[in-house]
């Protein structure tokens, strides 16, 4: 079957969205795997051949983004106002991202405004500049959100994972769990009244979903933030980076502005 059947197919039983940003080629997979099996001896001990659900061992070591991960929770609950939790980010040195990037990209905007919007990590130009949303993808969502009246006065701007991935990667589960309590702490000193999460991997990992975006978009969802007494509503939109490579989304991008301006405008912000 070819790629394009294969494709069809899919669509045919119903799966109409993709799951991870990039496709996974298995046919790949497979012949690294028969490659790997090939390279194995062919003669194995009776120990090497017992089932691997038999083999015990000796309790795991604690893996080793664990300790990061408790001193970045550590590091950022101490931190009381947002020039601490800043100070403290740029001081951390758990992360091997932030050993990559040039600096730390904390936030952008006005923190008093009651608005957060969190995108998902710095890319080449907030990377030189030390803001978020400055490149392309950021010119583009200060534009639509212009388009409903809102500039960076009345709103305070910040991403999943302050520091950019090397060669603008997508960071990975691991970097975004152990960035994530710098977000939450960020998030409770701001005490914003709601929040928007730009593209699915921001939504995901604040809401703690799997959920596509493209199901999540549009939505107010409430979220309980350590350290805060009431939840905070959120709303899932589409990335302005996806948004520039798909013209053709940029329909339902616009009703998750209007979504926002709506409910400014009922709560009279
Ligand atoms: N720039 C950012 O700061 N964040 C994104 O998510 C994309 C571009």
């Amino acid at each position: 079957m070819d790629d394009f059947a294969a494709l069809r197919l899919q669509l045919e039983w119903g799966a109409d969205e993709a799951l991870d940003d990039l496709p996974i080629d298995r046919m790949v997979a497979r012949a690294v795997s028969q490659a790997i099996a090939q390279a194995m001896p062919q003669s194995r001990t009776a120990a090497e051949n017992a089932p691997v659900a038999a083999v015990r061992s000796p309790p795991a070591a604690p893996a080793p983004l664990q300790a990061p991960q408790a001193r970045a929770q550590e590091v950022a609950n101490a931190a009381n106002t947002l020039g601490e939790l800043r100070a403290a980010m740029a001081a951390f040195d758990g992360c091997a991202l932030a050993a990559t990037a040039t600096q730390l990209v904390f936030s952008d905007g006005n923190p008093e405004s009651g608005l957060m919007i969190i995108g998902e990590a710095p890319g080449a130009e907030e990377d030189r500049v030390g803001k978020p949303f400055v490149g392309p993808s950021g010119m583009f969502l200060d534009r639509m959100l212009a388009s409903v009246g809102l500039d960076r006065t009345q709103y305070l701007i910040t991403n999943l994972v302050p520091w950019r991935p090397p060669g603008n990667r997508n960071p990975t589960d691991s970097e975004v769990a152990l960035c994530l309590p710098f977000l939450l702490r960020h998030i409770a000193l701001v005490k914003p009244q709601r929040i928007v999460l730009m593209g699915g991997m921001a939504a995901q990992s604040v809401l703690g979903v799997k959920t596509g975006i493209t199901r999540l978009r549009g939505r107010w969802n409430m979220i309980g933030i350590p350290g805060l007494d009431q939840p905070i509503p959120a709303l899932p939109m589409l990335h302005p980076a996806y948004l520039l490579r798909s013209p053709g989304a940029k329909r339902d991008a616009w009703r998750d502005v209007l979504t926002l301006r709506r409910h400014l405008d009922s709560e009279g912000a």
